[in-house]
């Protein structure tokens, strides 16, 4: 396959990526079709795109011809085999169960056609634990987008022992065709390469918290104004999920059987009543609707 070849992708699950990357796609010609089992979902990903593309051409940051052929090469369904048939590219952006995407995999690979790649932007499961589940091994592979996936520019490109150099090398000119900036991990290794940084720097503020050192709040202001960070790190957390950070510290440990990798007991309580960040109003902090 050539990436002129690519002219049709498959985003899998309309969630806190999966809306995003279908809807960056689209501005940058790809006819992307985007599924989820829920229809609430679908819906919730469409009025963002909508009312996401309306903000563009206020802020003439996008022309209405841009906004309006966006939308047009952009599609929401919840019937997967129709969402993935004429697919040349597959993202998948689902929940982060290894059983989800073992099923999930199995599936795509009974419905996509013979030549197309088949990438999961999982956090944290290498592609690796899923190929197994398809005949296409040699074209599973991961491609991991950062939050918020319209904004940030990286893409972590994963080359696991399995997966082809033509797959591999058509996934970074993929990225690169969307703008993005790819980067090549030549192993599989946990966390990848982005996450395992981040993972220190988290680590360390969640200690300086739980001590009693500082606030949360000034650890965050420390990261801003003192490293000219974005935004501190419970800040991303509240941005990523406390959910998802919670679960990736869940699968760290069960790996590594490291006390020192589990959940910290502030984020388990926030997760436990579902203060999940941004998404849900509250998490370190609150947010208005
Ligand atoms: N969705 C889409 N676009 C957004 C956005 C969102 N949620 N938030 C901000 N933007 C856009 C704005 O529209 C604006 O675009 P423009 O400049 O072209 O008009 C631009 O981003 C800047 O926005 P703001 O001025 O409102 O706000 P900031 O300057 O504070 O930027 C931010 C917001 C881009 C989120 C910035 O704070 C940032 O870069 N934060 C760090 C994010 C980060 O580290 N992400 C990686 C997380 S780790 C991860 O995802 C891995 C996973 O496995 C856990």
């Amino acid at each position: 396959m050539n990436i002129d070849d690519i002219r049709t992708v498959c985003v899998v699950g309309a969630g806190n990526m999966g809306h995003q990357i279908s809807l960056h796609l689209a501005l940058y010609g790809y006819r992307t079709l985007c599924t989820d089992i829920s229809e609430a979902a679908l819906e919730k990903a469409g009025v963002f795109a909508r009312s996401y593309l309306k903000g563009r051409v206020e802020k003439g940051k996008l022309t209405e011809d841009k906004a309006a052929e966006a939308l047009g090469n952009l599609r929401f369904t919840s019937d997967l085999q129709e969402a993935v048939g004429s697919a040349d590219y597959v993202i998948e952006a689902a929940v982060e169960k290894i059983n989800v995407k073992r099923e999930l995999f199995a599936e795509l690979d009974r419905f996509a056609p013979e030549h197309a790649i088949l990438a999961t932007n999982s956090s944290f499961i290498v592609s690796s634990r899923i190929a197994d589940f398809t005949n296409r091994p040699d074209k599973v592979v991961n491609l991991h987008f950062f939050n918020p996936a319209l904004v940030m520019k990286l893409v972590e490109v994963v080359q696991g022992p399995h997966v082809s150099d033509e797959t591999c090398a058509l996934s970074i000119e993929l990225c690169r065709k969307i703008d993005k900036v790819p980067v090549h991990i030549r192993k599989e290794v946990d966390g990848f390469l982005l996450n395992r940084i981040l993972w220190a720097i988290k680590r360390e503020a969640q200690w300086l918290y739980d001590m009693g050192v500082a606030s949360f709040e000034d650890i965050d202001k420390a990261c801003v104004y003192g490293l000219g960070h974005p935004m501190g790190p419970f800040r991303l957390e509240d941005l990523t999920g406390i959910d998802l950070n919670y679960i990736l510290a869940m699968e760290k440990f069960k790996k590594t059987g490291n006390q020192a990798d589990l959940p910290s007991p502030s984020l388990v309580e926030r997760y436990v009543k579902g203060e999940y960040g941004e998404k849900t109003g509250k998490g370190w902090y609150e947010y208005k609707k």
